[in-house]
């Protein structure tokens, strides 16, 4: 789970075409939004351009694909890192340990990896809502917390980012990893996170971003591009969820960009903080 993002303003405009646009509105009469305008809507799929309403499916295709050995991949694709990240985001979290019911929504939380960590940190007082578009992701989830004894503290929920269920103000904290850069609408995402939220609690988001080091980004960019869709070849046996991957990397808003989409949701006191040179970078926010 690792690429190279370059930081420019070509990128920074590239981040334009991710989000959600809404089609032009007719005017006058008959000002109905025509088939033609709809159409205009679109969101990247990787480095390919596609209908918006096409693009929460292609990525459920990638996820269904990998999800047996999603979690094997990413030991593989980032030698442990992701690991290290995922500590590191958690450590931010500080789930406070003994206090029963805090309350924590992992969104895109696929097969649970944060959410275990989140209730292993807290010493078992956590409870998590993982909530993920992918069933096959929730399985995997599922069996691995059965597994571990943590059935009554992870709750495994199919849905979607972008129109949550839950009740305005229901959770102490949010955390999204690695998964903000798959939702077609990533400002309804964030509106919607925002929004479920109680006042004072906080938004994490995990994810991969801008390399600030010169000369590490041409290596990493090389891995990227040559290694990664050839392991998940080799391991999943299909490489284009790999190629998926390292291309939707390069098109996610860089640092700063995606610090003023948290902003823009109504989120206080954002900042972020890179991990290892900028190859990934928590994004934190308050709903105050
Ligand atoms: C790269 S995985 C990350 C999984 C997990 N958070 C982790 O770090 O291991 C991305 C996840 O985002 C989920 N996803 C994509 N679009 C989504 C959406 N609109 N709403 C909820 N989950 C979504 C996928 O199904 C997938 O499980």
């Amino acid at each position: 789970m690792v690429d190279r993002v370059v930081a420019g303003p070509d990128y920074i405009a590239s981040a334009a075409a991710f989000r959600y646009r809404p089609a032009r509105k007719a005017r006058g009469k008959g000002s109905a939004m025509s088939a033609e305008s709809q159409a205009r809507e679109t969101a990247s799929f990787g480095y390919r351009e596609v209908a918006l309403e096409a693009k929460q499916d292609l990525v459920d295709d990638v996820f269904t694909k990998v999800a047996g050995r999603y979690d094997l991949m990413n030991d593989l694709m980032s030698a442990g890192l992701h690991r290290l990240w995922k500590e590191a985001l958690v450590t931010r979290l500080a789930p406070p340990r003994g206090r029963r019911g805090f309350s924590v929504l992992d969104l895109a939380g696929g097969t649970g990896d944060v959410a275990a960590r989140i209730v292993a940190r807290s010493r078992g007082a956590a409870r998590v809502t993982v909530l993920d578009v992918n069933a096959a992701m929730l399985e995997v989830g599922r069996a691995r917390a059965a597994a571990r004894g943590d059935a009554d503290r992870i709750a495994f929920i199919e849905g979607n980012a972008e129109t949550l269920s839950f009740p305005d103000r229901s959770f102490d904290a949010a955390t999204i990893a690695f998964g903000i850069r798959n939702v077609p609408r990533i400002d309804r995402a964030l509106a919607e996170a925002f929004r479920v939220l109680r006042p004072g609690g906080r938004f994490l988001c995990l994810e991969f971003s801008a390399v600030d080091l010169p000369g590490m980004a041409r290596l990493y960019d090389l891995y990227s591009f040559n290694v990664i869709p050839a392991l998940g070849r080799v391991v999943t046996g299909d490489g284009a969820p790999y190629q998926y991957l390292v291309e939707s990397i390069r098109r996610f808003p860089n640092q700063a960009r995606f610090a003023e989409m948290l902003r823009e949701a109504g989120f206080s006191r954002v900042g972020y903080d890179n991990l290892t040179g900028g190859v990934a970078a928590i994004h934190s926010g308050v709903r105050l």
